[in-house]
């Protein structure tokens, strides 16, 4: 059991609005985030999820914060970062934001034909940067094409421990569905297939893993 370790995980995705009525997201359900983190309640952590707009209930036991852009999402991770032990960002944060969000609707005639993106900070990568020796540090790479190249890519460009690999270009798994196929790579050259189940079962696979 994990007692007294801090577990902080980010799920669902994140909302970048144009003006007060819509906004740029993503099909993140939350799913394979809110299994994480009951799955951390479960082996005893502390647990601090900071979870996007999504529709599921929150689990007992755990602290909620609830967000809505990626720069609030990047705020709630770095104020509860220093004190946890084991970080799965598992979030769908838009790469991107609009340059202007307008304070009243925009009327249909006079919407823009081109809307300009900035883009967002990367959390996963801000935290690696800060990270401790006592920390684990764990990121999700949602690739339909050269995943693998692209997942140890990114392992190493953002300091992390582990990164979870799964394929979006399967509608049967990944975003939204209750299943999900993961690949996971550790810094230390280790790899493991985790085959096509419940995002509950891999949640539980991916702790036995990564807590070895
Ligand atoms: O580079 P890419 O967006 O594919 O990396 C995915 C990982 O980086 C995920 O763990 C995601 O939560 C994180 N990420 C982030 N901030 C961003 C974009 C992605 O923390 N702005």
């Amino acid at each position: 059991m994990a007692k007294n370790l801090n577990c902080l995980i980010s799920a669902g995705p994140t909302r970048e609005w144009i003006d007060p009525v819509r906004f740029i997201s993503n099909p993140s359900s939350g799913k394979m985030g809110y299994a994480l983190a009951k799955e951390a309640k479960k082996r005893g952590f502390v647990v601090n999820l900071v979870t996007g707009p999504v529709s599921i209930k929150a689990v007992d036991g755990i602290t909620v914060k609830q967000v809505e852009t990626a720069e609030e999402m990047r705020i709630a991770m770095i104020e509860n970062y220093d004190t946890a032990d084991l970080v799965l960002m598992c979030a769908a944060v838009s790469d991107h934001r609009p340059k202007f969000k307008w304070h009243q609707k925009k009327k249909k005639i006079e919407f823009p034909k081109n809307i300009e993106m900035i883009p967002n900070e990367d959390i996963l990568e801000q935290l690696g940067r800060k990270k401790k020796k006592f920390q684990t540090l764990v990121g999700f790479a949602a690739e339909t094409e050269n995943g693998a190249q692209n997942a140890l890519m990114k392992l190493k460009k953002k300091n992390l421990d582990w990164i979870a690999l799964n394929d979006v270009s399967n509608s049967s798994i990944g975003f939204n569905s209750d299943f999900n196929e993961i690949t996971l790579f550790s810094s230390g050259g280790k790899i493991a297939k985790l085959a096509f189940s419940s995002k509950e079962e891999l949640a539980t696979q991916m702790f036995e893993l990564i807590l070895k």
